[in-house]
């Protein structure tokens, strides 16, 4: 199995709602989903063997990065697809070399929860 990260290309839009809405409890509309050119925009997506399975968007504004969503499809859940994921946005935040990395997450939310806590320093 290959596993690629790209940007966030129109091409994956369809893949992604379809990930949004499937993987979250509480989905973004679509609208903010097809918003892929915003101001200091990194979107990024995981491809396994040229299939769609995960993506996060992410925002930098001026050094200050912060992760807006992160998520894998629920079907490849539990295989490490997360970690990769997050990994390469911290990688990301080192290579721009951002001052300061911030993402929110609902308490109640205990698989992403253990995810960032895995990478905590
Ligand atoms: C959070 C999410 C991205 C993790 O993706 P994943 O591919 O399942 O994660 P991984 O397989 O890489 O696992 C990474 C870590 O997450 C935690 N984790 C994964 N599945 C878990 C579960 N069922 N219960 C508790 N912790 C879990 C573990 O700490 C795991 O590390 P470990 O395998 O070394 O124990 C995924 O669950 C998801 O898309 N959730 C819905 C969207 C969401 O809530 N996004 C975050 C808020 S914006």
């Amino acid at each position: 199995m290959t596993n690629k990260i790209e940007p966030l290309a129109e091409d994956f839009l369809q893949d992604v709602w379809r990930i949004e809405q499937d993987a979250h409890s509480h989905p973004w509309a679509q609208s903010m989903i097809s918003d892929v050119t915003s101001r200091g925009a990194c979107h990024h997506v995981l491809l396994c063997d040229e299939e769609v399975v995960g993506y996060f968007y992410a925002q930098n504004i001026v050094g200050e990065v912060t992760l807006l969503n992160i998520a894998i499809d629920p079907q490849r859940q539990g295989q490490g697809l997360g970690k990769v994921l997050l990994e390469y946005f911290l990688t990301m935040c080192e290579d721009a070399k951002a001052e300061s990395v911030w993402l929110e997450v609902r308490e109640s939310n205990q698989k992403a929860r253990s995810l960032y806590e895995a990478f905590r320093v």
